[in-house]
């Protein structure tokens, strides 16, 4: 399956773990600037799909093509330079790094890029100020309050600029008023920046943010639109 002008897609994947079955023939397909859901019941496979696309999981068959590029195909060097390069991810407990501040997290990816500091940190201030936490700047993760910490994670997963950005449950963690408020900063963010944005959550109101739902059943992806 590779829809005209998708960025990324996968075809009929399988993945088993031991006797459980995660995904029972999963289809994806999502376009630059669009943003997908990805809903389902606990246990149905949401985030195998995701690690699945992410190339940070080898399903054990089916293929998953990026930009026209099968995942399977590329070395393991090459797949970690992908997804430093295009890709960005968010998940349910922000995962800062606690010894850093929050500037210097947001910063980590493009220090890691080999970004030198002075401008490293000027662009994370820039994404700190968009998530509207640039008063934590300067504090360590564990100072923070939940909704501030999620909204340094998600500066740091857009900071590099990414093609795609991954979130598995990114409000998982917060009260609905601040989960909000992250899912409309997030996705303003990702549609300025045309980033395509696989958004897995089993909360419709945070699915209310997509431009379109995919439900995961029984590791089987169901296009809600019936197209992918
Ligand atoms: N690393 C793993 N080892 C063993 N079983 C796993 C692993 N990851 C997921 N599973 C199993 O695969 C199924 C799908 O899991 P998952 O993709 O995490 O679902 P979801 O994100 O929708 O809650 C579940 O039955 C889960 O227990
Ligand atoms: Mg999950």
């Amino acid at each position: 399956m590779t829809p005209t002008g998708a960025l990324l897609t996968a075809g009929a994947l399988r993945k088993t773990y031991g006797a459980t079955l995660a995904l029972d023939g999963a289809d994806f397909g999502i376009h630059p600037g669009e943003v997908v859901a990805v809903m389902g019941p606990s246990g149905s496979g949401k985030s195998t799909l995701l690690h699945c696309l992410a190339g940070i999981v080898r399903p054990d068959s089916g293929e998953v093509r990026y930009r026209g590029r099968e995942l399977s195909a590329m070395s393991d060097a090459e797949r970690s330079a992908l997804r430093r390069s295009d890709f960005g991810f968010v998940f349910q407990f922000g995962q800062l790094v606690p010894e850093l501040t929050c500037v210097e997290n947001v910063a980590l990816p493009l220090r890691l890029s080999g970004v030198k500091r002075r401008e490293a940190e000027a662009r994370s201030t820039e994404w700190l100020d968009r998530l509207e936490v640039s008063d934590v700047a300067g504090k360590r993760p564990g100072e923070v309050s939940g909704g501030q910490g999620q909204r340094v994670a998600v500066a740091r997963s857009l900071v590099t600029g990414p093609r795609v950005l991954f979130a598995d449950e990114p409000t998982g963690a917060l009260d609905s008023l601040n989960g909000e408020r992250v899912m409309q900063l997030l996705t303003e963010a990702a549609r300025d920046s045309r980033t395509a944005v696989v958004l897995v959550t089993h909360e419709p109101r945070v699915a209310a943010y997509s431009d379109r739902e995919v439900v995961v059943r029984d590791g089987v992806a169901r296009d809600m639109a019936g197209v992918a």
